[in-house]
């Protein structure tokens, strides 16, 4: 799958992601909403939602969407309940917020697959991610925010 070259910012960005806000208070396992495919760890993984402090206004809707510049999503996923009581085998995937007009098919989001390649423009890696990511439209491309977690716990 083609990859793009890296527009946002380094994977030290989120050394620290732990510290950042939880979305998912608890792991969201199954496919709560509806679009999951077999991606992400699949229906029978376990996965965890952070957003930085640049987005955390937007995604707890004190703020209105996009996500401003810089807003750094992550998932953590892990192929089962056992995997994620131990944290073993996490696999992270991320999406970068970009300055306006960056990547315009992908939103201005770059998207960052475990292995740290980037997805942006037309490339292969953005067009994956970017065509299902798509449903969340009406949300800027985000799936499950803290508004989405609440209502279908
Ligand atoms: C077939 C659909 C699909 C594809 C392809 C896909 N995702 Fe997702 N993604 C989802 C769903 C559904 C969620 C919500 C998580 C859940 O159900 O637990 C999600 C969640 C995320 C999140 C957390 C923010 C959010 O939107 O909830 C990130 C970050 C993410 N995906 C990154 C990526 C990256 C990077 C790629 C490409 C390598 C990718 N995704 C490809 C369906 C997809």
């Amino acid at each position: 799958m083609s990859t793009s070259p890296q527009l946002g910012a380094d994977a030290s960005a989120w050394d620290n992601y732990l510290s950042w806000y939880k979305v998912t208070p608890e792991a969201t396992t199954g496919d709560p909403t509806g679009f999951l495919g077999g991606v992400h760890a699949s229906t029978r993984g376990y996965r965890q939602i952070y957003v930085n402090s640049t987005g955390e206004a937007v995604n707890r809707s004190s703020a209105s969407y996009p996500y401003p510049e810089g807003t750094i999503l992550l998932k953590e996923s892990f192929s089962n309940e056992a995997a994620l009581d131990a944290r073993r085998n996490v696999e992270l995937t991320v999406m970068i917020k970009l300055a306006a007009g960056q990547s315009p098919a992908t939103g201005d989001w770059e998207y960052v697959r475990p292995d740290d390649a980037r997805g942006t423009g037309d490339s292969g890696l953005a067009t994956f991610c970017r065509d299902c990511h798509l449903f969340a439209a009406a949300t800027d491309y985000n799936f499950i925010n803290s508004v989405f977690f609440q209502n279908n716990r």
